[in-house]
């Protein structure tokens, strides 16, 4: 009996060294995107908690190996690091600063002005005086600690509705309209040494794209330094919006400033039907079954679908190589993707190009195929 018991383990031993000798094998002959584009733009990541702490090796394993740009997903949002009015919590994000150096890593620090995720203590602000004291303060702590440190800031994040208005926040209620202009100036200011970008989702589209051209022009004509627009690019295996996206790429390089698509994933699952591609995260809708097919697997037909849109919207962004600063995926694998509870919770999305395992998907292949195999589209 002893011995049958010693030979099962030793199988077993054996078994477990041969699986982990062929994950570091196919770790090794992976290709690394950072690699591949190295000549085009910077490839990021959205990190999560987990990951900046180091507690997710496996993710961990291909930040280093595939991207040289990192975005924190949460950590550098106001009710994070300054959740009071004198108390600031920079633990985790001076820590993603260190992993990043020494990992030559560029940071995109997100976000300093932005109407979600904010500290109770601001929500509960009375006056425009105190808003404005808040604002100012904010801006020049937060963005003067990681001048140089970080390599970009999305400064404003999300200030549209979709018609190309200005949203109806707290800062546009209580500053006025000139709130953007003023944000960039103050961050200008504190961080004269980062890249200063106005980051939304849906700026593609003609009537949000018009939006952010306006604020973009108010900005120059101020004499206010803005570097960039990030397109965050939230979209959909079945429809990634191509021909919104390179007029976009042409008309808000023609303002003189850098296009960066800032947290691209594309759904893999049914839109609650009626919705608008969204990513205001206050816009909810109720699970059913019909909406989350892929719970056990994700089917060959649903790969391809995904490889080819994401193969798509590469080339094209290779045909502008020179109008694009950086593309970051929001979040390294899709166990971590917040699209699994957005805008439905508990659903099994697959959006992203490594799966819950954090083995590549034909998509990741299709990507880097756009590299490789070539693309003979020229811009303009
Ligand atoms: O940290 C708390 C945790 O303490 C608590 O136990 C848990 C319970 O739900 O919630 C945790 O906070 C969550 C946080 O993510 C961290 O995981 C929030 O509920 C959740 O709403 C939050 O979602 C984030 C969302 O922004 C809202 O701010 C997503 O992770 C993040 O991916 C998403 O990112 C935004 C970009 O910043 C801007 N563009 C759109 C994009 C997607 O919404």
């Amino acid at each position: 009996m002893k011995k049958k018991i010693s030979f099962l383990l030793s199988v077993s031993a054996l078994l477990i060294a041969g699986c982990a000798t062929n994950q570091k094998a196919t770790a090794q002959t992976t290709p690394s995107l950072k690699e591949t584009f190295k000549n085009d733009f910077l490839i990021g990541t959205a990190m999560n908690t987990q990951q900046i702490e180091e507690k997710d090796p496996a993710a961990d394993a291909l930040i280093k190996q595939q991207f040289n740009a990192v975005t924190p997903e949460n950590i550098m949002k106001a009710e994070i690091i300054q959740p009071g009015w004198d108390t600031y919590n920079f633990d985790l994000a001076d820590k993603l600063v260190a992993y990043a150096q020494k990992n030559n890593i560029k940071v995109n620090a997100h976000t300093l002005i932005w109407h979600s995720q904010l500290p109770s203590f601001m929500r509960h602000m009375q006056s425009a005086d105190s808003v404005k004291q808040y604002f100012e303060k904010h801006i020049t702590t937060v963005a003067s600690r990681y001048d140089g440190k970080v390599y970009s800031w999305d400064v404003v994040n999300e200030a549209l509705n979709e018609d190309g208005t200005l949203r109806n926040s707290v800062f546009l209620r209580n500053l006025g309209d000139n709130y953007i202009v003023e944000a960039f100036r103050l961050a200008q200011k504190a961080a004269p040494n980062t890249l200063l970008y106005y980051n939304d989702y849906n700026i593609e589209q003609p009537k949000k794209r018009a939006g952010a051209i306006a604020i973009i022009k108010k900005i120059q004509a101020a004499g206010v330094r803005i570097d960039g627009v990030g397109i965050q690019g939230h979209w959909h295996m079945d429809n990634p919006p191509l021909q919104d996206i390179e007029q976009s790429i042409k008309e808000f390089s023609a303002l003189g400033i850098k296009v960066a698509f800032t947290e691209l994933d594309l759904s893999a699952l049914p839109n609650p039907r009626g919705r608008a591609n969204s990513a205001d995260i206050s816009n909810t809708a109720q699970y059913n079954e019909q909406a989350n097919p892929y719970t056990k697997s994700f089917p060959d037909s649903a790969q391809q679908k995904l490889a080819k849109s994401y193969a798509d919207i590469f080339n094209l962004f290779l045909k502008y190589k020179n109008n694009i600063s950086r593309v970051t995926f929001w979040g390294v694998d899709d166990g971590q993707t917040w699209l699994n509870d957005f805008p439905v919770r508990g659903r099994t999305n697959h959006p992203l190009l490594f799966d819950r395992q954090y083995q590549p998907k034909p998509a990741f292949y299709s990507v880097i195929e756009t590299k490789t195999k070539g693309s003979s589209a020229k811009a303009f």
